[in-house]
């Protein structure tokens, strides 16, 4: 199966939103340095106003680079001035200035842009590398016309939500739940055996709280809601005490593939890009790319399980402004572990990753497969070790 996102050679070919058709910044995150002087900040932010620069957002803090010095991050916007000019201006003022921003190079001068605030996220959500209705030729539904208008009008649905919204609820057509219904069934039969105890001991409050049944494909709004902790919990006795499982985590319908860099920074504000769509009818059992299976199964259970939710995060955290061979690093990590992640429990092999659990085929036979990785506490340790060392870094 596909990845939720692209690699990092492909994410340089996302559109920049900084830039319009002429090739001028309309808006820029800049990160600069100066000496502790009364008024020297004034004194530099007087250039954004010479160039009819608005200033949206600023930040303070002490250096790290520098002792004794000040570190201001601001967020820059224009419709007719020249941030260009501002920045020459502004880099003969300070004592150190880089520029955030999507448009950045490995090895170039400039930070990669990230998110600062959730709402960030609208910014990147639409900077996909293909639209859901696009199709490869040996996809089972390439050749249904009706599969690929639906995929349109999910495509359609994701690409015009924005954070806070209510994600829309969707009216499956029955040839759809019946597939949703096969792989739920399949699926259940081998979690009790299968599947790591968080997710076994989730799933049955999913059940009882976000409608999933055989007859029944969950809506993303609900399971959001679940997983955020706002929905009042009905707890089943059998899992009493669980009350405390919800973690903040939330759902956000996406219209295609992401980059990787953007992907990541979702999980870093505890958001997941999720598709909405089924898989083709054709083939129940097998989905060349993440669906709503996919999400639903095999993601969003552990997202309700305290402790692996903030490793998710972590991986977020660590991926904000990192150098692109980071992000590479920390997408394999994601693989290995989110995706296709095994441990082991009891002495038996459990799958926590949602690729296993979401695949009756591969679930069946995960003991033999090779790419997936057992993670013993001391590999574990060293792996999360590794994306603080990153975290650290930036
Ligand atoms: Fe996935």
């Amino acid at each position: 199966m596909q990845h939720h996102f692209a690699d990092a050679k492909q994410e340089n070919e996302t559109d920049d939103g900084d830039i319009d058709s002429k090739n001028v910044k309309k808006s820029a995150h800049v990160l600069f340095a100066m000496k502790e002087k009364v008024g020297a900040l004034a004194e530099a932010l007087k250039v954004f106003k010479k160039h009819n620069i608005t200033l949206l957002h600023i930040e303070s803090r002490s250096s790290k680079r520098f002792q004794n010095d000040y570190e201001f991050i601001v967020e820059l916007s224009t419709k007719d001035g020249n941030i260009d000019k501002a920045l020459d201006a502004l880099r003969d003022t300070t004592h150190y200035m880089t520029v955030i921003s999507r448009d950045h190079r490995s090895g170039s001068d400039t930070v990669p842009w990230f998110p600062s605030r959730i709402k960030d996220i609208d910014k990147f959500a639409n900077h996909i590398l293909s639209y859901g209705s696009e199709l490869d030729s040996d996809h089972p539904g390439f050749k249904d016309e009706v599969y690929r208008a639906r995929r349109k009008y999910f495509a359609d649905i994701a690409f015009n939500y924005k954070y806070g919204q209510t994600i829309p609820r969707v009216e499956y057509t029955q040839q759809e739940i019946e597939t949703w219904g096969t792989v739920f069934s399949k699926l259940t039969e081998l979690y009790p055996t299968h599947a790591c105890k968080e997710h076994n001991h989730i799933f049955p409050l999913m059940i009882e709280n976000c409608g999933y049944r055989k007859d029944n494909i969950p809506q993303l709004e609900d399971v959001s809601n679940f997983l955020k902790g706002t929905m009042g919990i009905r707890v089943n006795m059998s899992v009493n005490n669980f009350c405390k499982g919800c973690t903040g985590f939330t759902l956000r319908p996406v219209a295609g593939l992401l980059s990787s860099r953007d992907f990541l920074a979702g999980l870093a504000f505890r958001v997941f890009h999720s598709t909405q769509y089924i898989r083709h009818s054709s083939k129940p059992l097998y989905t060349p790319e993440p669906d709503v299976c996919h999400e639903l199964l095999g993601h969003a259970p552990l997202f309700a399980d305290p402790s692996f939710a903030k490793f998710s995060q972590e991986i977020g955290l660590a991926s904000l402004g990192a150098p692109d061979e980071y992000i590479e690093k920390l997408a394999t990590c994601y693989w290995f572990t989110i995706e296709f992640g095994l441990c082991k429990q009891d002495g038996q092999l459990k799958a926590y990753g949602a690729g296993l659990l979401s695949s009756f085929g591969e679930l069946q036979v995960f003991k033999f497969i090779l790419r997936s990785v057992v993670l013993s506490d001391a590999m574990f340790r060293t792996m999360y070790g590794n994306i603080c060392k990153i975290f650290h870094a930036n």
